[in-house]
């Protein structure tokens, strides 16, 4: 099956503003993380049937220092300290997949910053 793409920036954000001030994004722009621990964005996706699947975040990090996310599924972490390492600049995106077991229908999926650093910039996830 295709997977879906859901963009940030239509996401729910909780301390993060919507983005457009980097190129590569794609929809009509990004979320930067507010530099906070907490601060996350949450997706609503639909799965046809329960089961695992894989859920693809595109994001950039324009720094040195990696800018781990806590990932849940429903309100549970299915994935903890998951790792969002340095792209080459603000304006290069890269990709990590996590495979995690949704539920049939709508899920929430929610990438929560683990440092003081916030997370990186996101673009979007696949599902
Ligand atoms: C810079 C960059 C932002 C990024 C931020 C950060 O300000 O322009 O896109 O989110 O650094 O360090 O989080
Ligand atoms: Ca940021």
């Amino acid at each position: 099956r295709a997977a879906t793409d859901y963009q940030a920036e239509d996401a729910t954000i909780s301390q993060g503003a919507v983005a457009t001030n980097h190129t590569g994004y794609t929809g009509t722009g990004f979320v930067d993380y507010t530099n906070i621990t907490g601060s996350y964005v949450e997706f609503t996706v639909s799965a046809a049937s329960a089961g695992a699947s894989p859920v693809t975040l595109r994001y950039a990090n324009g720094t040195a220092v990696d800018r781990p996310m806590d990932l849940s599924v429903n309100g549970t972490v299915v994935a903890s300290g998951v790792t969002f390492p340095a792209t080459a600049d603000w304006n290069t995106w890269a990709t990590k997949s996590v495979n995690v077991q949704l539920g049939a229908g709508s899920n929430k999926i929610r990438a929560t910053a683990t440092t003081a650093n916030g997370g990186p910039n996101l673009d979007r996830v696949s599902v």
